[in-house]
């Protein structure tokens, strides 16, 4: 792991413009500030979306075109906390569906909160804890043949660009057989007065959490980013549709990152460009998922439209 952060970093601060990746943001800190993040008032995206597991379970429940006697697996990949899923699996475990729950993560102690939080509230529940990489467990999971359903929530995908998406979509879909289901959670495009102070909520917890970053090289990399002379910076316009998070550095400075044996300078006003949260329409996830092997099914929107989740169906056709 170190040897890619330090040659991810490095390149990174090398290239121009600079950037740094924003899966370094989830070390221990970076989980917690993220957790901070989701309980926002200005974070709308977790709120979206739970209302929509809250309040149109059924129509959910529907798109998965299931009979109650046929076994399937729920398969969800970066299970977390679970928030939003329980909604799901009470009602689906209520109306007497044959399943299995598979949340797969890459963190062992997450899904061990996790299994013991529903073994609590969801006794009869089946979970099957799969700690690793998502197409790993995915492929192994193929061999069964049960009839599948995969949720990708939380709008994680707009962390990617939309060729990476796709490419992502598309590995799914490769372990899937015809007529399984992905549920994708997404953002919506919406104004910027809306979209924008999510990305810069007014008690700081968004640009520690940006900033973090240069905290977490400072500690593993023995950098001496000075964390007084750079500041967050996040930009949106619905034009676009991205949400683009920046760290700025305030005075021209020259940082030194010791295990990589390497400083870098900084001017004044130049920006870091850390991440991007995309939000989609109808045509953007279209586009996306036109060279995979899915089709859109549903599309189910929270009481305010800010949020939706699209059910894809896994079709026979092989495009690649
Ligand atoms: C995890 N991901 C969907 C979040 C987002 O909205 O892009 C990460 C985040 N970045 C800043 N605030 C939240």
């Amino acid at each position: 792991m170190t040897e890619i952060f330090k040659k991810e970093i490095k390149e990174g601060l090398e290239a121009s413009p600079k950037t740094l990746p924003s899966k370094y943001f989830y070390d221990k800190t970076g989980d917690a500030l993220f957790v901070e993040i989701m309980n926002l008032p200005e974070y709308y995206l977790t709120r979206s979306e739970l209302d929509i597991f809250k309040n149109k379970t059924q129509q959910l429940i529907d798109s998965f075109n299931l009979k109650t006697d046929t076994y399937f697996e729920l398969i969800e990949l970066g299970a977390g906390d679970g928030l939003k899923t329980k909604e799901l699996l009470k009602e689906l475990d209520a109306q007497n569906f044959k399943f299995d729950f598979f949340p797969i993560d890459i963190s062992k102690n997450a899904l061990d909160l996790l299994e013991k939080d529903l073994k609590k509230e969801i006794p009869n529940l089946s979970v099957k804890t799969q700690q690793g990489d998502y197409f790993e467990i995915l492929h192994s999971l193929k061999k069964s043949k049960n009839p599948k359903i995969v949720l990708f929530l939380g709008s994680n995908i707009g962390n990617m660009t939309d060729v990476q998406a796709s490419k992502f979509i598309y590995n799914l879909s490769e372990n899937l057989q015809e007529d399984d289901k992905l549920l994708l959670g997404v953002d919506l495009i919406k104004p910027k007065e809306i979209v924008l102070p999510a990305y810069n909520d007014s008690k700081g917890i968004t640009a520690k959490f940006n900033l973090n970053l240069l905290h977490r090289i400072n500690r593993e990399l023995r950098g001496n980013f000075n964390l007084n002379n750079f500041k967050h910076l996040p930009e949106y316009t619905d034009k676009e549709g991205i949400a683009k998070s920046f760290i700025i550095s305030t005075t021209n400075q020259t940082v030194e990152i010791k295990a990589i044996n390497k400083s870098f300078n900084f001017s004044e006003g130049e920006k870091i460009h850390t991440e991007i949260s995309r939000k989609y329409n109808n045509i953007i996830i279209q586009e996306i998922i036109s060279n995979t092997n899915f089709i859109i099914d549903t599309k189910i929107m929270d009481s305010k439209k800010y949020f939706a989740d699209y059910i894809f169906t896994r079709t026979s056709k092989f495009k690649h």
